[in-house]
């Protein structure tokens, strides 16, 4: 049970006005390194709660955001007090479900299984951390184990890592120095993390803030560009869309290409399942050219699209590497990998991959991951995924009945979208990458207003919960997303 600190009146009073103290009292250049007193005001401070709008100032004055200008994203931030299964609270006590797992990470929900905390509360009181070179733990030997049991085909072989864009890094670094090529091969319509060379892979708009980046990259189309169409069946837009990634191979040589990076289903790009024999085609020409076939996990991983892995959703597609983040343990702790077959990890046996983080195999979020995918098996959260789709896929179709600015939608597994439409035409709010429109903005605000929390992404929205939803939750989830596109219908232009 969640339980609030009591405070008294003086305790919040002196709080009050240490907040407000100025930093100089500790760190003028004539006082340098004079702390006295420093450990008294952050021991009364952590002792009390914070009222909204101190954690606000703090925030605004001494940290900065990622994706938007930071002045406007610590304005709209919602302060998240605690979280309980799907859902989370924010310091006034409101409730909000989390209909995108926050980035489609927290996908066991928001209460840590009593198993993940003791194994993590056990790992700091036995090793906290090991230097991964030169040093190994049981629970790292586990944890490989377990991963090699949930990987098809020879997949047995793991490098752990503090996130999905590390992941990515190093998966591209292995590639080059098995193909011993450096050319690598990635899609417009995706994202692969925040890092140089992960922005680099990066098709979206994302990117662009981080170039000149990464040499060497290059983006090709995806069976499902934005505009642009392969053809009206699947058998067509699959067959000329690979014929396609054949053309640009002879451009760019084959027998320079060390890897084509894919998410085997597209996320924050449109939530877009390869048609049928797609990742099948790509498998062959990375064969044909001894190129590395990559999918990028970090999204699609564990059981998010309804297999425990995304490339599973083709027939007998192993990959050559796999990446892997969130859902890997639920996002309770930073923890990113990458899985190789045999034929990869024969050559660094003999050969080292040459780089290494501080974090790399970090003890304490392996213990969190072990547990994590132990609850996930016991429980059956896959099982879960299963019974849901269904229910997820008819709530999406009913919206589409009820409500004009419905344009289309896309599910599978508990991995959804919704793409809005302001006029009969089919005419997005906002088109790909373009200027905000006052209605979407609207839109997230009756999400936020009727307690619903998800991904509004140019004209359209996700609709990914932690893969611990229950029926009566998700009903309850589409229940607001139906009252908030009443109010959006009104901006529909017949
Ligand atoms: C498909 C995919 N790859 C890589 C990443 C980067 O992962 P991280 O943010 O853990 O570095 C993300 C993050 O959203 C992702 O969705």
């Amino acid at each position: 049970m969640f339980s609030k600190a009591i405070t008294t009146t003086t305790q919040r009073t002196v709080v009050s006005s240490l907040l407000k103290q100025s930093k100089c009292l500790f760190t003028t250049s004539s006082k340098k390194n004079n702390f006295d007193g420093l450990y008294e005001k952050h021991k009364k401070i952590a002792d009390v709660p914070m009222k909204t709008e101190e954690v606000m100032k703090a925030i605004s004055e001494n940290t900065l955001f990622t994706w938007n200008p930071s002045a406007t994203a610590a304005a709209s931030s919602i302060v998240m007090e605690r979280g309980e299964g799907v859902y989370f609270f924010d310091k006034q006590g409101k409730k909000y479900i989390d209909f995108n797992s926050q980035a489609m990470c927290s996908n066991l929900g928001h209460t840590v299984p009593q198993e993940v905390i003791d194994a993590v509360d056990k790992q700091l009181k036995t090793v906290a951390y090991a230097y991964p070179c030169g040093l190994v733990t049981e629970v790292k030997a586990k944890l490989s184990l377990l991963m090699a049991d949930l990987m098809p085909g020879d997949l047995n072989h793991f490098y752990y890592v503090s996130g999905g864009a590390e992941a990515n890094e190093t998966a591209m670094r292995m590639a080059r120095l098995k193909t011993g090529r450096h050319k690598i091969l990635a899609r417009y319509r995706s994202y692969h993390g925040a890092t140089l060379g992960a922005m680099g892979l990066t098709g979206d708009p994302r990117r662009w803030g981080s170039e000149p980046g990464a040499s060497g990259i290059v983006h090709f189309m995806d069976p499902f560009p934005y505009t642009f169409s392969w053809g009206s069946t699947e058998e067509e837009i699959c067959q000329k869309s690979l014929q396609y990634l054949r053309e640009v191979i002879s451009y760019e040589g084959g027998k320079n290409i060390a890897a084509i990076f894919l998410e085997p289903v597209t996320g924050t790009n449109g939530i877009l399942k390869p048609p049928a024999g797609y990742l099948e085609g790509v498998r062959q020409i990375c064969d044909q050219h001894g190129i590395l076939m990559v999918c990028d996990e970090v999204m699609n991983g564990f059981g998010r699209t309804g297999t425990m892995f995304g490339f599973e959703q083709a027939n007998n597609v192993i990959p050559d590497i796999v990446t892997m983040a969130k859902g890997i343990n639920g996002a309770f702790i930073p923890l990113g990998a990458v899985a190789c077959r045999d034929h990869v990890a024969a050559h660094f046996q003999k050969s080292p991959i040459g780089i290494g983080s501080t974090y790399n195999s970090h003890p304490v979020t392996l213990a969190s991951a072990y547990a994590a995918l132990q609850y996930f098996l016991r429980t059956d959260v896959l099982g879960n995924v299963h019974r849901m789709e269904p229910i997820l896929q008819s709530l999406m179709e009913d919206l589409k009945k009820r409500h004009p600015t419905v344009k289309t939608f896309r599910s599978l597994g508990l991995f959804g979208t919704v793409e809005l439409q302001k006029n009969s035409r089919g005419e997005p709010f906002v088109e790909f990458n373009g200027p905000a429109h006052p209605a979407m903005a609207q839109l997230k605000n009756d999400m936020i207003s009727n307690g619903l929390y998800t991904l509004v992404r140019f004209s359209s929205f996700f609709t990914n919960p932690p893969l611990i939803i229950n029926e009566k939750e998700l009903r309850q989830g589409f229940e607001i997303l139906d009252k908030c596109l009443t109010n959006l219908d009104k901006h529909f232009e017949k």
